[in-house]
């Protein structure tokens, strides 16, 4: 069997992990593998490179993606769709693996129901917000990034008794937020997912300024608004001193923690193994705490859960 690796859509620490898992897996079980560059990109485009075990030496402690990555918007055509499937034909590629998330989910389902290609996706965004896994690869870093530049603004923000908005990545969730959120001991989450009450935020400050509290940081999903444009809003109506600030791209990038090079390990070794048994339409993710293969089928149309029990914890910790 000659299986091809691919990863699209935003990169997440913890692809490369993944790559190597899954080279290495098939390696191990007598198939051959090659890479695509620049994700469903490169599969239009054919840039097809051979793939061998210590091809994927010294990259699992790096972030980003070695075989890159792009963001194919052209591949909801099916015309475009068409020369990927060609070139998959071309290169006498088997079986597919691509690495990736929501987008890449919809490209995915897309080559295997329209075009019957063979194969799995494993789950992949720092978003975190795939259906059919607890927990993308990706996602532990970026939270853990984010909530190391949360802890670093919080000592400026005592130092000058400051109010704070720090938004973060997550696209039109807030998963991300949730977490960064509870783990920086925020005094305000916003989320996408749970209308924003400006006069609760208002009131949440001035109490805490009449306690005596010397900073506020309040964690901004990106996907619920603008960091700057609430600083501004903040600082208008209770005259305090108010700063925005934006974490952006560095939360994707970095070394993976090593939570989710373990999760790439794992993820990548099991979509080999559903190829091995020819079984394909698969999302590997995983799910109370095993690893899951959840068929396309259930999630099409599924949108992720969000645990609101979290943000409500986070509310009565955050006096
Ligand atoms: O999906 C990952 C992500 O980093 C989102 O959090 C963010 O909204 C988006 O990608 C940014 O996309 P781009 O890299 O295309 O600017």
């Amino acid at each position: 069997m000659r299986i091809g690796v691919l990863t699209s859509g935003g990169d997440a620490p913890g692809m490369n992990a993944a790559i190597r898992a899954v080279v290495r897996t098939a390696i191990y079980y007598g198939a051959s593998v090659v890479g695509i560059r620049k994700g469903y990109q490169g599969l239009i485009e054919g840039l097809v490179i051979p793939m061998d075990a210590s091809s994927v030496g010294g990259i699992i402690n790096r972030g980003g993606t070695i075989l890159e990555t792009a963001r194919a918007e052209d591949f909801k055509r099916k015309e475009v769709q068409k020369k990927a499937v060609e070139n998959i034909k071309k290169h006498d590629i088997d079986a597919l693996i691509v690495i990736g998330g929501n987008g890449t989910l919809k490209g995915a389902i897309a080559l295997y129901k329209e075009w019957g290609i063979p194969l799995n996706q494993v789950a992949s965004t720092i978003d975190n917000d795939l259906p059919g896994t607890d927990v993308t690869i990706g996602f532990d870093t970026a939270v853990n990034t984010a909530l190391e530049i949360i802890d670093r603004i919080r000592d400026t923000a005592v130092s000058f008794e400051r109010i704070f908005v720090v938004e973060v990545m997550g696209r039109d969730r807030g998963f991300i937020a949730l977490e960064v959120g509870i783990a920086g001991g925020a005094e305000f989450i916003i989320i996408p997912e749970v209308p924003f009450e400006f006069g609760k935020l208002i009131k949440k400050i001035e109490d805490g300024k009449r306690r005596g509290k010397r900073s506020c940081v309040i964690v901004l999903a990106e996907g619920a608004g603008r960091a700057e444009e609430l600083a501004r809003r903040i600082k208008e109506e209770t005259g305090l001193e108010t700063r925005g600030s934006v974490v952006g791209y560095a939360q994707r990038g970095g070394s993976p923690t090593a939570k989710d090079r373990i999760l790439a390990t794992m993820l990548g070794a099991r979509a080999v193994r559903l190829c091995m048994e020819e079984k394909f339409g698969y999302l590997v993710g995983i799910k109370g705490g095993e690893i899951s293969a959840t068929h396309f089928n259930e999630l099409e149309g599924v949108e992720k859960k969000i645990d609101l029990t979290l943000l409500e914890i986070a509310g009565i910790l955050s006096i």
